[in-house]
């Protein structure tokens, strides 16, 4: 995917909520003009419950949005394949039968789901890819920079490793799952900061992003390069750094190289104050879903200069080129900056992050 500097959309969340309907719902009548109202539905599928993001941010943020943009009358039908792509399809063909207006897809496997996307599309309903790139005729894409993702990453790697890293430190790469495209986007954009200034002494793919597979991967890292001898660690994201770290703590390392994440998860924002992680690359997820639902109800009611306003930026995918798309930026959260990112986003308050164990930290972090 082609790098692109843009500018951010900044949008508030708006408080107010609406239920969400059973995926038999059916479309009112008159259904067959583009020009639609308010009473619009749309789809929104997300890949995974184990990473909390989908369910704790996605979803809530994109059905606040869609109903704020249509004054309460717009619904959205939710499904969660929970990382598996024969569920994903088969959601897909329930929002095909249910004939939904619009699809926001988020895919377990951007190659599988092509299939689908054609379906939808046979049966003339636009398909959005969100966060992750699906294959087939998609028409628009809504993400953050992922390269840009894993630059930062490694940046920060090396910035941990401070100015005596040389190539002859040895790291590990814990990478994401070989079926989602941003995966590959991350590895890139990291190489592109680590390449000749470390030695990737093992690098690992992890299916389904579990963070099991990642410790079970770090462990077997630990045992051929020595506990003693791996300098830093990329971790491709929060839950990635989780299992890498647990593996590190098993085989008793007590002083812990650098671990890098993104997510700014909860229990990763945690182990930043207590200096466990080094950093996370956080994504302002309020952004990308608001713009999210901005697309897909400018879509559903036929809105296509307001669609194209929202959607200036091209990317291809392997089966498709000049996809209309909007990349959101990212920044690293480091010890240093917790107040100025996921605390000022209103992601987390600081009684959320501060356990009562980790009091001393917060309060060395400058968290109150
Ligand atoms: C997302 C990451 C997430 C990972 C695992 C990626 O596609 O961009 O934010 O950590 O999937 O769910």
């Amino acid at each position: 995917m082609r790098r692109i500097a843009m500018s951010v959309a900044t949008t508030t969340l708006s408080a107010s909520l609406v239920g969400c309907g059973g995926l038999n719902a059916v479309r009112s009548s008159g259904d067959a003009s583009p020009a639609k109202g308010d009473d619009i539905t749309v789809g929104l599928l997300l890949p995974e419950k184990s990473n909390p993001q989908y369910e704790q941010f996605h979803y809530p943020a994109i059905k606040t949005k869609v109903a704020s943009l249509t004054h309460g009358q717009g619904r959205v039908e939710y499904a969660n394949a929970d990382a598996d792509a024969g569920e994903q399809s088969r959601q897909l063909q329930q929002m095909i039968n249910a004939q939904v207006d619009v699809i926001l897809l988020d895919p377990v496997d951007a190659h599988a789901i092509a299939s689908g996307v054609r379906k939808a599309k046979k049966a003339g309903i636009a398909v959005i890819a969100y966060d992750r790139l699906a294959e087939g005729p998609i028409d628009a894409y809504i993400t953050f920079d992922n390269e840009l993702v894993g630059e930062i990453q490694g940046r920060s790697l090396l910035e941990a490793l401070g100015e005596d890293a040389s190539i002859s430190d040895k790291i590990v790469m814990m990478n994401g799952s070989p079926t989602d495209p941003n995966a590959q986007q991350f590895k890139a954009g990291a190489l592109l900061a680590l390449d000749r200034k470390v030695t990737i002494a093992k690098s690992f793919d992890t299916v389904d992003w579990k963070p099991q597979t990642a410790e079970k991967n770090m462990t077997e890292a630990i045992n051929e390069i020595g506990r003693n001898n791996i300098k830093a660690v990329y971790a491709a994201n929060d839950g990635l750094a989780g299992g890498v770290i647990e593996a590190l703590k098993a085989a008793g390392v007590t002083d812990l190289p650098p671990v890098t994440g993104q997510d700014a998860e909860l229990s990763a924002v945690r182990r930043i104050v207590t200096g466990e992680q080094y950093m996370s690359a956080y994504k302002p997820y309020p952004q990308e879903a608001e713009h999210a639902a901005e697309m897909a109800v400018a879509k559903a009611q036929g809105k296509n200069i307001q669609f194209d306003a929202l959607t200036r930026d091209k990317v291809d995918s392997p089966t498709h080129k000049g996809i209309p798309a909007h990349l959101v930026p990212v920044v690293a959260v480091t010890k240093d900056n917790i107040t100025d990112t996921v605390i000022r986003d209103g992601m987390y308050t600081p009684s959320d992050i501060c356990m009562p164990q980790l009091a001393a930290d917060c309060t060395a972090a400058g968290l109150k």
